[in-house]
Parts: C-alpha cells; structure tokens; sequence
C-alpha cells in the first residue's frame, strides 16, 4: 500500500513522542512492504510562532489530502495569556470541525502486567475494556460564545447546543462498536438538569430501541458516571457522550490503566482521512527531557492503520508488540511506580527492534 500521512508533531512532548510512532510506521512499513510517505506539518503553539494562525491553511490543505494524520498535542504556557488574540487548542478544534470528525475513540484497557501502575486497586481495574465514543465536533465547544459587560458587570458565555443529527450519527458509531464488543452501550448525559442532554436522551434511546433492540442499552447521568468509572469500571462496554463530559471522563478513565500516556485515540467522520492522537496534551512539565511516554502515540499509529488505511494485521502487531514490550517490564517514568525506569527514545526502540525481530 502506498499512503500518505501527515504528521502534526505539535507542542512540548508533541515532536518526542510522533518521532517515536514514526519510526515504528517506518518498521511496519518495511516489514510488510508498504509506502508510508509522511509529511510534517506546524499545528498550535509553534504555527502561532511563525505563521501567526495554530491552523495555517497550508497545514489543513495537506491534512485534507492524507490518507491519514497522527498529532502529537498542541498547547503550552507560553501561549496562555488569556486575553492573546488566539490559543494552540483553536488549532485543534479547527481541524476536527473542518474535517467533520464527529466520532471520537477512545479505548481503555488493562495490560495484566500493569495493574500496578494504576493508583486503584487490582480488583477493581481487572478485566477492564471500555471504548468511549466521545462526540467532538458539537455541544458547549462549538456554541455561541462571547462576552458581555452589563450595567458595568462583565460576564461570558458559551452556549450548548445538539441537534438530533448529530446525536443519531454519534450513538449510531457506538451501538456499531458495541456489535462488534460486549454488546452494551451506555449513554452519559446530565438530563435531570441540561435541556441539550433531554434531547440527546430522547433521540439515543429512539435509535437503540428502533435499530438496536437486540443490545443493552443504559443511561448514566454524568456526575454518577464520574463514580462508577472509578467504583465499578469493568460494568461498561461502549460509553457514549457529549464533547465535554467525554474529554473529561477519559481524562479521568486513563487513571484505570494508570497514566495519560498509555491512551490512543481516533477521531472519525463519515469519510475522508481520519486523526489520530494520544489523549494527553503536550505535557510542558516534561517536555524536553526525553522522559515522555510514546506508547499513546505508537498505539494511536496503530489505530490509524486499522481505521484509516484498513491495515488490520499490522494494526494487531504493532499493539501485540507494546503488550509484549511491557510484559517484559520495561517502563517509562509515568508507568514504573517509582522503579527504575526508561526515556521515550528507548521505549520507542524496544517497540521496534521488537517489531523487526
Ligand atoms: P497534559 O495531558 O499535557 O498533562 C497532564 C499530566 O500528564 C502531566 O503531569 C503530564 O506530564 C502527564 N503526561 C501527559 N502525557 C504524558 C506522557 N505521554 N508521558 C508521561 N506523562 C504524561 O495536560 P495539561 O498539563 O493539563 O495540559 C498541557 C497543555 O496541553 C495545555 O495547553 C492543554 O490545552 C494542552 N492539551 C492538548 C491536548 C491535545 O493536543 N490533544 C490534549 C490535552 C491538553
Ligand atoms: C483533548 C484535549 C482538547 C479537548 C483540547 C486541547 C482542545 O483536551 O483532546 O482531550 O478538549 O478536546
Ligand atoms: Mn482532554
């Protein structure tokens, strides 16, 4: 296969960990006799540098003609000034949205060897295996927003808003996963409270009870799902929900395998070149010292074989290949509990010499 794909390395720990999913694409590439061709192109903080925009035009025309993109993450406090006239994450949701990435993966599971590595006890995270379907192109991110000063009060405002489209298409992805896993969906919103979360209760139960009757099917108010998440997380098998509560809920869920780092994502739309990235940001706290874990960003390779380029055996041996590379107990700083620990660019080369043996 001949593909191309745009490389977005980003912000802070953005450039370490795509160098190492690069290098891991390059080895599959080899192994298996495909042509990657990768671009790199400037997305956040560093495109506010030096083209003045987080999103340079000439950064989306590529990503528009990829087959694919991997992001590293963009953001960091040199471009936090809360009154600049624009951020690193405007990049970001500029991309998804002109893209049409609505459906957004996010898998959570355990490897048996790092229970350790999570700060909850083995019992609770055994046999965990979550996929959120986290909506990401809709609700309170891309409302009306502004603000307003009046009588001499100075107030903001970002307005939530879904229409039944965009809530169909989105349950529709999850209840399809869930075909395909432990036939479960459950459904997070707020809709004892938020008019926006009554109807996206409505128009998912009509879809599951109309298409999907022969799966389980639930629904969670946010705040509860904040607990059972942490209580009881093996219950769950597809969790379906809007852009905020799903960008904070996985944030919260990458505590059950025990770091942000170990935690790819997909972001999908009904065709054209999908996104994928690690869950994570750009981590300024430790960006520049080679300590980041790369294993997000090498299983986000692998979901972007699978789901972008329909390379489903090399997708499997490039996550065989992490499983066994932390069966072997080799662990970044953010996963070894303390222990001895190894640097980015070693994981990503026990990745690949593992990949190549
Ligand atoms: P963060 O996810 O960058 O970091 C949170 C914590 O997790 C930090 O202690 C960090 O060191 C650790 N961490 C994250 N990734 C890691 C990895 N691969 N290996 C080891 N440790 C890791 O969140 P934050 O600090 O709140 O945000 C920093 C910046 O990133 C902000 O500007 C934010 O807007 C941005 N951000 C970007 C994305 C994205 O590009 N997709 C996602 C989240 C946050
Ligand atoms: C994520 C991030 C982004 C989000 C930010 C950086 C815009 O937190 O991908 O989870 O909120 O979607
Ligand atoms: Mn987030």
């Amino acid at each position: 296969m001949d593909a191309k794909i745009v490389l977005l390395p980003g912000d802070g720990i953005g450039p370490e960990i795509v160098g190492q999913a690069q290098r891991v694409l390059d080895g599959v590439a080899q192994k298996f006799g495909h042509s990657f061709v990768f671009e790199s192109c400037p997305i956040g903080g560093n495109a506010i540098d030096d083209f003045g925009d987080p999103l340079p035009e000439q950064t989306l025309s590529a990503c528009r003609d990829a087959d694919a993109i991997l992001l590293g993450a963009v953001g960091g406090p040199k471009w936090d000034d809360p009154t600049a006239k624009t951020r690193p994450e405007v990049g970001l949701l500029k991309i998804r949205k002109e893209l049409g990435l609505f459906a957004n993966l996010r898998p959570i599971n355990i490897h048996p060897k790092l229970s350790d590595a999570s700060p909850l006890k083995q019992h609770i995270v055994d046999g965990v295996d979550i996929l959120f379907v986290r909506e990401l192109t809709g609700g309170i991110y891309f409302g009306e927003s502004g603000r307003r000063t009046v009588d001499g009060v100075e107030f903001a405002f970002n307005e939530m808003t879904y229409s039944k489209p965009e809530v169909e298409r989105v349950v529709r992805i999850a209840a399809e996963a869930a075909k395909t896993r432990g036939g479960k969906v459950t459904s997070v919103d707020k809709a004892n409270v938020l008019e926006v979360s009554r109807l996206w209760r409505k128009v998912a139960a009509d879809l599951m009870a109309s298409e999907y009757s022969d799966l389980e099917y639930e629904v969670v108010l946010v705040d509860a799902m904040a607990m059972h998440l942490i209580s009881r997380p093996a219950d769950f098998d597809v969790v379906v929900t809007g852009n905020m509560f799903g960008d904070i809920l996985t944030d919260a869920a990458s505590m059950l395998p025990g770091s942000l780092g170990l935690l790819p994502s997909a972001s999908m739309g009904e065709s054209g070149p999908g996104l994928f990235e690690p869950i994570h940001g750009s981590a300024p706290d430790i960006a520049g010292k080679g300590i980041a874990n790369p294993l997000a960003t090498i299983l986000a390779s692998a979901m972007m074989l699978r789901h972008s380029l329909g390379l489903h055996d090399e997708a499997a041996e490039i996550e065989a290949v992490v499983s066994k590379v932390l069966d072997d107990g080799h662990r970044t700083a953010d996963i070894a509990a303390g222990a001895p620990s190894i640097g980015t660019e070693e994981m990503g080369s026990l990745v690949l010499n593992s990949l190549m043996a």
